[in-house]
């Protein structure tokens, strides 16, 4: 006989427990834990259910030697930067999750796969979309869909035992927020049907060698909606970022148990899909013929990847008393910063101004490295003098003026040679030895303070 209690989860890491708790003992937040019923099944059936769900010839133990690695076989998903960001394509029985805000392109990205890899059978599950409406965004993306199952159904159980029939080459849960266990008494998206579907298909993927990608949603906050418990259980955790008011989408691998998490991958949303983006760089550069003043060019790496995005900035008298600092794409605390470091070093009058910073395209920028282009772009604001757009900026700004090395310089500098670029401004601490002994790159000019990007731009 099955029986009924109810437990407390923690909405943040899934920490259980028998009675309500103002702060998680776990994992310190507050005002989180929630009231699920569960049915706790007594022996018998509980085992029955585990027993059916594995098959126990797999669950023997092997030495170690005669383990062949080929587990390790890769699928190409049908988009080199979808595999690269992956690794070099899904691995066989492993978990992908993908989680991202609502519209970003989750659903669109997954459904390209099976139209673009039309030699695997995947198993297309939507808990939010009927058949039909995943039909017609089928036919706006293009590709053979022969081979493409879909399945809208939320039943767990179910879901398993389609999938054992039609033993699909590739899994797809659209979203595992809307999928249900049987077994269990609470309404889909709770922690305790995320933690017990999770589980079911991380046993199914396991015991049949099925690479499986689940979607997940992402609350405000930016993590993934249910328990953190969701991103232990996978191997593999991918993050669409982007604004979706705009076309590009970051996709970011933030866990990977079988490669690097400094990969990402650009994509461009069109009206037939997502098109992945080769050489972004190209993407952010400046459209305006022109030079006009309060634009900078950095050259950001984000993951592994050397980015040349502009910065723009607008520096005004204020116009009311409080002067308005606002930034989009980059850290406003960070930006006030450099603002001081202005004012204080290098004798800026800046705190009567109105400071605008802009980085175009969406993209939201943390890497030190971009300071300089930052402090370029508001001083070229500010004396309403336009710096040459084929100029690139590196370097991290210190708190006496200094301009300190960035990471990766040589990485950099070689991405705005590929796009032409005439100078690339670096600090004169920058150790650069790969950069003379190879191709042809832009002219290099050290500087060592703020002061001197003053005296060699604006003077
Ligand atoms: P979707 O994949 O449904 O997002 P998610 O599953 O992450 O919620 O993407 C929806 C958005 O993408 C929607 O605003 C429409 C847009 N879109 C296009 O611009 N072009 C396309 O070809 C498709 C399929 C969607
Ligand atoms: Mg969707």
């Amino acid at each position: 006989m099955a029986k009924k209690k109810t437990v407390w989860y923690c909405t943040e890491c899934g920490y259980e427990s028998p009675k309500w708790m103002g702060q998680c003992p776990s994992c310190g937040a507050w005002n989180t834990m929630q009231e699920e019923t569960v049915v706790k099944e007594t022996g018998a059936s509980a085992t029955s259910r585990n027993r059916s769900l594995f098959n126990p010839e797999n669950t023997r133990p092997v030495p170690l030697s005669e383990i062949s690695t080929d587990i390790e076989n890769r699928t190409s998903l049908g988009g080199k930067e979808l595999d690269r960001v992956l690794g070099g394509g899904m691995v066989s029985g492993s978990i992908v999750l993908l989680g991202g805000e609502p519209g970003i392109g989750k659903s669109t990205l997954s459904l390209q796969i099976p139209l673009k890899c039309n030699k695997l059978t995947t198993l297309y599950v939507s808990g939010e979309e009927s058949a039909k409406q995943i039909k017609l965004r089928g036919e706006r993306l293009g590709g053979e869909q022969k081979n493409c199952m879909v399945l809208a159904e939320t039943l767990l159980e179910n879901i398993i035992d389609q999938a054992r029939n039609i033993k699909p080459d590739l899994l797809i849960i659209d979203s595992i927020q809307t999928i249900y266990s049987q077994n269990i008494d609470s309404s889909a998206g709770s922690v305790s049907q995320v933690k017990e579907c999770a589980a079911t298909l991380l046993r199914y993927a396991k015991e049949t060698g099925t690479p499986v990608i689940i979607i997940g949603h992402i609350t405000k906050d930016g993590s993934i909606a249910g328990p953190k418990i969701l991103e232990h259980i996978v191997d593999v955790v991918l993050q669409f970022e982007g604004d979706t008011r705009q076309s590009f989408r970051i996709l970011r691998s933030i866990k990977n148990r079988f490669g690097s998490t400094d990969e990402l991958a650009v994509y461009q949303m069109t009206g037939t899909g997502l098109e992945e983006i080769v050489n972004p760089s190209e993407l952010f550069m400046p459209m305006h013929g022109t030079d006009l003043s309060g634009i900078a060019i950095a050259a950001m790496i984000d993951g592994s990847r050397p980015f040349l995005i502009e910065v723009q900035a607008l520096v005004s008298t204020a116009a009311y008393g409080t002067p308005q600092r606002s930034a989009t794409g980059f850290d406003v605390r960070r930006m006030n910063m450099l603002l001081a470091v202005l004012e204080k070093r290098v004798g800026f009058k800046l705190s009567q101004k109105d400071v605008f910073l802009n980085i175009s395209g969406g993209i939201k920028i943390d890497d030190p490295a971009c300071d300089l282009a930052i402090i370029a772009a508001i001083l070229s604001s500010n004396f309403d003098i336009p710096l040459s757009q084929r100029t690139a900026f590196i370097g991290e700004a210190g708190l006496s003026g200094e301009i300190r090395p960035a990471s990766q310089t040589e990485k950099r500098i070689a991405e705005a040679a590929k796009l032409g670029f005439e100078k690339v401004f670096i600090s004169k601490y920058e150790k650069i030895p790969g950069l003379t002994a190879g191709q042809p790159h832009p002219e290099i000019i050290r500087i060592s303070t703020i002061a001197d990007l003053v005296k060699a731009t604006f003077r």
